[in-house]
């Protein structure tokens, strides 16, 4: 039997339920065959989700892929930041996504601390599978290519993530800063593409790159797709956290995203107007 990651073993989440094979049943599912065949012909939009409402509305608007992310951890639980995510708090959330039956590709960040080792790495994939992920995303290249090899030998398909790497902000003293200024970045980056997209990893997202790497990265990479999130427009997909879109965490939005609802704003409203519909009852 695959040891599990230490938060994997205090779960009783972590069963043979194959919940996967419900996504299969849904008509016209986005695959991973079908997003590659996207590349260098359709740019397309991917989002986080959190929960069944937002996956099924998200689904409903056509998004074709979906990532319960470990953005969860800022936007859903009130962390500092995504070193805070367990592998239980993101089952919890992907079987809420997966219970909404979408069409979309859904898949789930890899938590901190929970691919350490190749077996770790395949045991939390497989939790992630189990409970319905279509795909999985872990944060990292060459450092972690022994664990990127384990899930996707296991036949999991995977995402990879370069650029800032938010599982890493301690070490970049707590602040976002943008990756591929200098030469010695933009080499790192190309080499990591470089060994994601021959380790079979179907797109990795590149998360504040410098537009110009960004783009010859994307140009780089035949056979994996880049999902761009603050990193210029050149990339064959883009992907945001859907609070930054929505405005439903008014209290930080990241300077590249332009909220295009302010959800927060109607929830304050409606609060206020039966506040005030209760008081003159
Ligand atoms: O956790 C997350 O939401 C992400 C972003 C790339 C969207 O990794």
């Amino acid at each position: 039997m695959t040891p599990l990651p230490p938060s994997v073993t205090e779960t009783v989440f972590c069963s043979s339920t194959d919940l996967s094979s419900q996504n299969q049943r849904v008509d016209n599912k986005v695959t991973i065959d079908t997003v590659l065949s996207w590349k260098g012909r359709r740019r397309f939009g991917a989002l986080t989700a959190y929960d069944y409402p937002s996956a099924r509305l998200l689904d409903e608007a056509g998004v074709p892929v979906l990532l319960v992310g470990d953005s969860l951890g800022m936007v859903v639980l009130g962390h500092p930041d995504t070193t805070h995510v367990t592998l239980d708090d993101i089952l919890h959330h992907l079987r809420a996504v997966v219970r909404a039956r979408p069409r979309a590709l859904v898949g789930a960040d890899m938590p901190y601390g929970t691919y350490k080792t190749p077996s770790a790495a395949l045991a939390t994939a497989q939790c992630l599978v189990n409970a319905g992920a279509e795909y999985v995303k872990a944060e990292g290249g060459t450092e972690i290519l022994p664990q990127i090899q384990a899930i996707i030998g296991a036949g999991i398909p995977f995402m990879g993530h370069l650029g800032m790497l938010p599982q890493h902000i301690l070490e970049e003293g707590g602040r976002y800063r943008i990756k591929g200024r200098d030469d010695a970045g933009h080499q790192q980056l190309l080499i990591d593409a470089r060994v994601l997209e021959s380790a079979g990893a179907f797109a990795c997202v590149l998360e504040l790159v410098t537009p110009p790497v960004a783009a010859e990265l994307t140009a780089h990479c035949r056979q994996m797709l880049t999902l761009g999130i603050g990193s210029g427009s050149a990339c064959d997909a883009q992907i945001l956290v859907t609070h930054d879109l929505t405005g439903a965490f008014p209290w930080f939005t990241p300077k590249f995203a332009i909220p295009l609802a302010r959800t927060g704003e109607s929830v304050r409203s409606a609060a206020l107007q039966w506040l005030k519909a209760v008081g003159e009852l």
